[in-house]
């Protein structure tokens, strides 16, 4: 059964973009698409979001049929350069990558610390105590990419998902006003979704792409990404099903970055480690392996005095470092020197 929110805003503006409707699959028959849609496949980019196995037991079809119809969405997009080809030269990569688009943080340095901002196809992990800047780090970053790609936007909208009831917009009135820039118009260009429950997230993750389509959003945020599952999955016996679903999650999260060609800025809550690596660390990231193995980018924020710290701790492309920044009125800014 598919639900649709009517009453939302959103949900009446059907995708714009014809380029990756089903009935461009030219190879499946009509009553095939036709099946695809009643079960809520509504473009190419949600059948590869999802996956064969998750068609087949939305639509009731043979997984050897889903392969086909996830081959053949994939080879579609892969053609419009949007997933890279099978076999791709690594020079062809390197000169892509080197145009990749990127969010500011709001602060120089903690740009400079990312390669120039948070990276567009990937999922960029913040953790930290409470207080250490990770919601307004989130709030800054819905403004920021709203700009023009030389302030250090991609010229597009914000999804938030927020589960933890913080997101603020008089706080985006405030950031906006700091830095110059409209209100109304920076809070027209970011939709909010509430989460109420681990379910309820899974459920706004699997209606987003239709807003992401419509909205022209760039920068997906989930603050926080995990505490639904946390206060929900209590104790050693709901571990393993746990995992399983964030692990879906996450998963579903990295293809919806890739396809869409997106930002994603994740936060996490900290559990205490006495044994977490460096120096002054107590605390590591929850979730275990399934978060540490599945962002791109994992950073740690810290307090220090009247500014934060923020580390880089796992990066295929960073050497551990780290870097100073504030919260200031404008949101996330250059440290406040002494
Ligand atoms: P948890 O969600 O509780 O784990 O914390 P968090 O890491 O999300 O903290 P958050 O981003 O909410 O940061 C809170 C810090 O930001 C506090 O130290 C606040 O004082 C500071 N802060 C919030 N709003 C403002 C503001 O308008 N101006 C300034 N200067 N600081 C602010
Ligand atoms: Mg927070």
């Amino acid at each position: 059964m598919n639900f649709s929110p009517d009453s939302s805003p959103f949900f009446n503006t059907k995708p714009n973009k014809d380029s990756f409707s089903l009935d461009l699959l030219s190879n499946l028959p009509d009553d095939v698409i036709k099946l695809l849609k009643e079960s809520g496949f509504l473009s190419i980019k949600d059948l590869v979001i999802e996956g064969p196995y998750e068609i087949s037991s939305r639509v009731g079809i043979s997984i050897d049929d889903s392969i086909f119809i996830y081959n053949q969405s994939i080879t579609f997009l892969e053609g419009l350069g949007i997933m890279e080809k099978r076999f791709t030269p690594a020079a062809t990569l390197y000169h892509k990558r080197k145009k990749i688009g990127r969010v500011s943080t709001g602060s120089k340095n903690f740009d400079k610390l990312l390669g120039g901002g948070i990276e567009t196809n990937a999922i960029t992990e913040v953790y930290g105590e409470f207080g250490t800047g990770k919601t307004q780090l989130c709030h800054t970053a819905c403004v920021t990419v709203q700009l023009e790609h030389s302030e250090g936007g991609l010229k597009g909208g914000a999804l938030y998902i927020d589960t933890e009831n913080t997101f603020r917009p008089e706080r985006i009135d405030a950031i906006s006003r700091a830095r110059n820039l409209n209100p109304t118009k920076i809070l027209d260009n970011i939709v909010v979704a509430k989460a109420y429950s681990s379910s309820h997230q899974e459920l706004i993750l699997s209606e987003s792409s239709r807003i992401i389509e419509s909205q022209d959003i760039k920068l997906m945020i989930f603050d926080s990404a995990i505490s639904l599952y946390r206060s929900e999955f209590l104790g050693l016996s709901t571990l393993s099903i746990r995992q399983q679903r964030l692990n879906k999650l996450v998963h579903t999260i990295m293809r919806m970055a890739q396809t869409h060609q997106i930002a994603v800025l994740l936060t996490n809550q900290v559990q205490s480690s006495p044994d977490s690596g460096f120096a002054g660390n107590t605390f590591k990231a929850a979730g275990g392996n399934i978060f540490a193995h599945s962002s791109t980018y994992r950073i740690f924020l810290r307090k220090a005095d009247r500014n934060r710290i923020a580390r880089i701790v796992d990066s295929p492309n960073h050497p551990e470092s780290e870097t100073l920044f504030s919260i200031s009125e404008s949101g996330i800014s250059d440290p406040i020197k002494k």
